[in-house]
């Protein structure tokens, strides 16, 4: 079985919706621990009375942001994770955390990379006039959102949309694209070429129109 750690900061409905995929769909992996940035995250709460291990580490009780990530990562590294999930974890890591977990740390993103990196990405898009919106699942590199692609959702993004309508919108298929990436990882049907695109070993398609 493989071993998944997720990272959250805040309510964590991606870290459910892989958790209940996880064990409805049977994948051959288990949640381990569930970490967060803030001891008040909401999603703690949620996982803790599933069964599972939590920790929350404060990043304001340390002098650095290396010093939070070295921490971090020895804690990560107690549960010998074989994938790390970054779910709603709202802090940007260190280029030797990151390279720490090269090619098995995932991030799911609230845009269409490589459009709109960073935060506020549902305003920017309604801000643009873009008519389509949506997410990207990626595997995490050094720079900030980007990464090699796994999967992306396409939302309509209507006139009357505020960001709170496309935020939602674009939420529902977060919970379909992140656990599905997630599944493809552990089963290892994802491939990172020397392009360094991802492919689906089996073919799948690596998108979803809702
Ligand atoms: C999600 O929309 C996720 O895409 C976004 O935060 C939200 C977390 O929600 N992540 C980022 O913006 C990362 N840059 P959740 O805690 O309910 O999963």
């Amino acid at each position: 079985m493989k071993r998944i750690v997720i990272l959250i900061s805040g309510r964590g409905s991606n870290m459910q919706a892989i958790v209940e995929r996880c064990g409805a769909e049977g994948w051959p992996a288990n949640v381990v621990a569930v970490i967060s940035n803030r001891a008040d995250a909401s999603g703690l709460a949620w996982a803790t009375e599933r069964g599972i291990a939590t920790q929350a580490l404060d990043h304001k009780a340390f002098a650095d942001r290396a010093a939070f990530d070295a921490a971090l990562a020895q804690c990560i590294d107690a549960y010998a994770p074989d994938l790390v999930v970054l779910a709603g974890f709202m802090r940007i890591l260190t280029e030797g955390f990151v390279r720490h977990y090269d090619g098995r740390l995932l991030n799911i993103h609230p845009s269409l990379l490589p459009s709109f990196g960073g935060l506020h990405t549902h305003q920017r898009a309604i801000d643009m006039g873009c008519k389509v919106a949506g997410a990207t699942v990626h595997f995490v590199t050094p720079a900030l959102d980007h990464g090699p692609i796994v999967m992306q959702a396409v939302v309509p993004v209507w006139p009357d949309d505020d960001e709170d309508a496309l935020a939602a919108r674009v939420l529902r298929q977060e919970h379909v694209i992140y656990p599905r990436s997630v599944r493809w990882f552990v089963e290892g049907q994802l491939r990172i070429g020397a392009d360094g695109r991802v492919t689906h070993q089996a073919g799948e398609a690596q998108w979803l129109l809702a």
